[in-house]
């Protein structure tokens, strides 16, 4: 299967051809995998319901499209080279006729505990190959699955499980991150045991702690033991769900992005071939957690729906030293390199001295993702990882877009730093005014929309349809809404510049300021809270919270701090723990009673006395008190 562009223009003929055509556009790429049904209508759709349906009345499995498909050419070939947590440790290789293996007797021993199609499974897994068996084995079998990034606490996975009300836990008795074991079943416990959906748990043995296990409670290898290797992909409609993937915006809980099985592999696999431009024997490394929606797509779908072979890393760039991800690309003679701008910039600060030991040449493309990327850290990257021959794709897009939107092409594409550059063929953005008007290319921040669907765009949020319509298709008439802002330079290239909403981008990773304010106010010292981003060196943005205490300000304060970021840890995970807390005696509100945020923000950024229009604050002195005290 080859989805790839090979020039820039070809690139614009494609594009050209996406706008005019986009119908026959996607058919020609949907042609190209296997349909057990081929779809009847290729696109139906209108944004304000919304309601959105590619390749309908199609007929397929994605797990017949990453492996059966492979397998006359590609049995013996490396699907994954797993590198575990500590270099000294011996790694792991599977090719795609054990993969296929393995994940049809995990599929056989799901079916065994009545896991079937449309059955949600919650899957809260390490960094190893068998997490990969486990997300293609729900696959297969038509259950929808539900991955919950392992940093998360027991009570947001517990949230997460009975959001999706799944039916079955797929988890491990621990994980290995740098120096230290982390226990996951413990974890699981006290989650499940706010969950009476959940009827059994799956344990995968992973770093040999012998957890004693509950009535609930099954092992992985025992569960798989005598399951047969062949396992028939169910028949799945274009549009059956393939997974939820559960995260934060501006207001209340996290909520559940659905994508779906014919759209996000056509989408998933096309993005791959032509940002990464993978070419046949290449070695890729995306160093996601396949807890979010990069490793769903970058480490898992589009990968293995490519055929190609790639690196699943259990470990973190620091441990045992910064030079681990350079050693890592030494190692597997790595072509694609895809990270995050916090690692750049926390690796960037170690120093060259563990950059030099290791052999790079291999590199031929560096991607960015997550956030936007600094000019230093870009220049770094692009001097020294990729030794001034490899592009930089910075690449834009999102948990609810499910695949690349905006990026280079590999080398095809110009580049300028700090730009995540042109859209994809199939993809419209659109640059909108505070009045909804499309703004022209004169550099003029807008709030970034798509105009017309591409295949993997999210079909709902899981079991709130409505609340999809709110927050994606509701604050402009006929577009969806991504949330950042965006400037488009006189080339057409684009530049993201960040949210535009309460949503805080943490080394990648997105919290809605909502989210952290309400398990800060679960603590028993917390009256009322208010909490902003600021500018971070490595993290891009830090959290800081203001926090109004029972009884005012006291001497205990780092007591009461402490309890306060364990609230955080216990509601959310240790992730989104406030870089900074300040207790004060109040927020500054108007006298409507709305907390003015942008003084916050602004106090936050280290601004101290300019803050603009302070005449409809009910109380002046509280903003000075909290200026006396910031951090
Ligand atoms: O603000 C944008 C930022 O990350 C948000 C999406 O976060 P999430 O759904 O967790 O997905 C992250 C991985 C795709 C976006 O709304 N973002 C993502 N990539 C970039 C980016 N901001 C700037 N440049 C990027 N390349």
């Amino acid at each position: 299967m080859n989805l790839r562009i090979s020039s820039f223009d070809e690139y614009k003929t494609a594009y050209e051809k996406s706008t005019h055509e986009p119908e026959a556009f996607w058919e020609e790429i949907a042609d190209t995998f296997t349909w057990q049904t081929k779809w009847k209508n290729t696109l139906s759709w209108e944004f304000n319901t919304p309601n959105v349906k590619w390749f309908e009345g199609g007929k397929l499995n994605i797990t017949e499209n990453l492996l059966d498909r492979h397998l006359p050419e590609r049995a013996d070939q490396v699907a994954f080279h797993w590198e575990p947590n500590n270099p000294n440790e011996a790694g792991k290789q599977i090719t795609y006729g054990e993969l296929h293996e393995e994940v049809c007797k995990l599929s056989n021993g799901l079916k065994e505990l009545g896991v079937g199609k449309g059955d949600r499974v919650c899957i809260y897994m390490p960094m190893v190959i068998e997490s990969v068996v486990v997300i293609l084995a729900c696959a297969r079998i038509g259950a929808i699955h539900s991955i919950v990034f392992a940093g998360f606490s027991s009570q947001a996975l517990a949230d997460r499980i009975n959001d999706a009300e799944a039916k079955l836990v797929l988890t491990a008795d621990g994980l290995n991150r740098g120096g230290k074991k982390v226990d996951l079943k413990t974890m699981v416990d006290e989650a499940i045991s706010k969950c009476p959906s959940v009827q059994h748990v799956v344990v995968l043995d992973c770093i040999n702690s012998n957890p004693t296990l509950n009535e609930k409670d099954i092992w992985y290898h025992e569960l798989i033991s005598n399951q047969s290797e062949f396992c028939i992909a169910e028949e799945m409609d274009s549009e059956d769900l393939l997974f939820i993937l559960y995260t934060s915006g501006s207001t209340g809980k996290p909520k559940g992005v659905v994508h779906t099985c014919g759209g996000y592999m056509v989408y998933t696999a096309y993005s791959f071939q032509n940002v990464f431009q993978y070419q046949e024997g290449d070695v890729f490394w995306c160093t996601a957690d396949i807890g979010w929606i990069t490793g769903h797509s970058y480490i898992v779908y589009g990968p293995l729906l490519s055929g190609a072979t790639s690196v699943i890393f259990e470990g973190i760039p620091t441990f045992p030293d910064p030079g681990r991800f350079w050693q890592v690309c030494e190692k597997y003679k790595v072509n694609q390199f895809y990270t995050a701008p916090t690692a750049i910039r926390s690796l960037m600060g170690a120093g060259l001295e563990y950059v030099q030991p290791y052999d790079l040449s291999k590199l031929k493309v560096i991607g960015s993702v997550g956030e936007p990327i600094n000019e230093e850290a870009w220049q770094w990257y692009y001097k020294n990882i990729g030794n001034e021959k490899c592009p930089v794709v910075d690449t834009w897009w999102q948990t609810e877009t499910g695949g690349i939107m905006i990026s280079g092409l590999g080398d095809l594409s110009p580049m300028n730093p700090t730009h995540a550059g042109y859209p994809l063929p199939g993809i419209q953005p659109v640059l909108l005014d505070n009045e909804g008007n499309e703004i022209g290319d004169n550099e003029v921040e807008g709030y970034l929309c798509m105009k017309f669907p591409w295949p993997s765009i999210l079909r709902t949020t899981y079991g709130d349809h409505e609340r999809c319509k709110n927050v994606y298709f509701s604050n402009y008439d006929g577009y969806y809404f991504t949330g950042d802002g965006a400037k488009r330079d006189k080339n057409g290239m684009y530049r993201i510049i960040g949210r535009v909403d309460d949503v805080i981008n943490v080394s990648g990773h997105r919290f809605g300021t909502a989210e952290i304010e309400d398990a800060i106010n679960t603590n028993e010292y917390a009256i009322e809270s208010a909490v902003v981003g600021y500018p971070h060196d490595i993290k891009g943005q830090g959290i800081y919270a203001f926090v109004v205490v029972d009884g005012g300000l006291k001497d205990d304060d780092e007591a009461i701090i402490e309890s306060i970021s364990v609230s955080v840890s216990q509601m959310i995970g240790k992730i989104a723990k406030p870089d900074k807390i300040q207790l004060v005696s109040g927020l500054p509100k108007t006298r409507s009673g709305k907390i003015m945020r942008r003084i916050l923000r602004k106090i936050a950024e280290g601004e101290r006395t300019n803050f603009g229009d302070t005449s409809t604050l009910l109380d002046p002195s509280v903003v000075e008190e909290i200026i006396d005290r910031a951090l």
